[in-house]
């Protein structure tokens, strides 16, 4: 809806409750003492009263009105404006500031009506920085490189090309963690939000006889997220399990000048286990070469994690346009995560549900995952997976 009709309703909206509600300012306020006994026998007494309190709640309907808009879009709302309606010595009772909540907070769950223009979208970079480095372990790169490539894009005025991030790592080691930590930052409501959508591969397009009615579906999913909200997140588990027709219907989204059925930004995060484990075997190599693991950059993973993914036979990712067209900006790899990082997710776990924890506990549920590869034992073949379930056992 435009701003214009939209008021409209507001306005009705507004005089109909000024109307129905016995105790409305515009009732009691409006009508003069002597008014109503100067006519005694008038025909319509319910009438007259009624054009009365109707006149009485327009002129007190424009001022809600004047603040609800002040609440809902603070910044039209100039100082003169406020100071205009103030020296006719009116005072919003408190029962009419109980309304004006009510009524703001009701229009706001499905208007849009904050500073960013849109409060479903909050685009909350210190919460998202913080989450990346408090609540992520193990992921110097994934920190460094989610957060430039996120708050750049974000932050371009007229980007021509949606943003396509790809997660690569083996399970339980944070894609699925930073896909909603870039969810709950970026939007009030998090992955609930009806600007952000979440496709798993194996549940919603699990036979590939139905491809068809899945491209259909993934395709007006796509034109209705975006007709929604002009920045949408589009994020896609399994994506090494997509079939390659999907991949296919989905590169034109990615392309530079795609349709974007009205929104500004849209971001796709695909996130698989492709390249798991190149990503391990290097990390491997370079932590026996004496590295240390928070000195490993991106010029040592990339290439290889490239190489790898187009590689790959047993998924179609790899030779997908989107991969082939370089129609994804960033691959982002996810390190293998060593017995430190469980114990710090175990201590999480602990802290998230506000329960005590001892050292030994921590150092328990550490020693449970299952260590890898066979002789060095270095990095938990789970990752942080289901760690959440394990510290159950050690509550007093
Ligand atoms: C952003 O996130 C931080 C940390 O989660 C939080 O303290 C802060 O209130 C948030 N800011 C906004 C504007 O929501």
């Amino acid at each position: 809806m435009s701003r214009g009709p939209r008021r409209l309703l507001g306005l009705c909206l507004l005089l109909l409750l000024l109307l129905l509600l016995p105790g409305a300012p515009g009732h009691q306020g409006g009508a003069r003492p002597g008014e109503r006994a100067a006519e005694p026998g008038a025909v319509w007494p319910s009438f007259q009263g009624m054009k009365e309190r109707l006149k009485a709640a327009g002129a007190v309907s424009r001022r809600y009105w004047a603040l609800f808009r002040c609440q809902v879009w603070p910044k039209d709302c100039e100082d003169n404006e406020a100071a205009a309606w103030e020296p006719l010595g009116w005072k919003l009772p408190l029962l009419g500031q109980q309304y004006l909540d009510i009524l703001t907070m009701w229009y706001c769950s499905f208007q849009d009506c904050c500073d960013s223009g849109d409060c479903r979208i909050s685009n909350n970079f210190t919460g998202l920085e913080s989450d990346l480095s408090v609540r992520l372990h193990g992921q110097h790169l994934a920190q460094e490189l989610v957060m430039r490539a996120v708050r750049g894009y974000i932050e371009t005025p007229l980007p021509d090309k949606a943003l396509a991030l790809s997660f690569h790592g083996w399970s339980g080691t944070g894609k699925n963690f930073v896909a909603r930590m870039l969810a709950e930052n970026l939007y009030r409501d998090g992955l609930r939000s009806d600007c952000v959508k979440v496709f798993i591969t194996m549940f919603h397009f699990p036979h590939p006889k139905y491809v068809d009615l899945y491209k259909e579906r993934l395709a007006s999913q796509i034109r209705e997220t975006q007709q929604r909200c002009h920045q949408t997140l589009f994020i896609f588990d399994e994506a090494e399990k997509l079939h390659p027709e999907l991949l296919e219907a989905l590169g034109p989204h990615l392309e530079r000048g795609a349709p974007t059925a009205g929104t500004l930004r849209t971001i796709f995060l695909f996130l698989s286990n492709l390249g798991g484990n190149i990503i391990n075997e290097a990390v491997l190599n370079l932590l026996k070469a004496g590295q240390s693991r928070e000195e490993i950059t991106m010029e040592h993973l990339e290439p290889l994690l490239q190489a790898e993914i187009m590689a790959s036979t047993e998924s179609g990712f790899g030779h997908s346009r989107l991969v082939k067209e370089n129609l994804i900006d960033f691959f982002i790899p996810f390190l293998p995560l060593e017995y430190r990082h469980v114990r710090l997710c175990a201590r999480d776990a602990f802290l998230s549900q506000e329960l005590l924890y001892t050292e030994e506990a921590l150092e328990e549920i550490a020693k449970m995952m299952v260590y890898v590869p066979k002789e060095e034992q270095l990095f938990s073949s789970q990752g942080c997976k289901s760690i959440s379930q394990r510290i159950n056992y050690f509550l007093p």
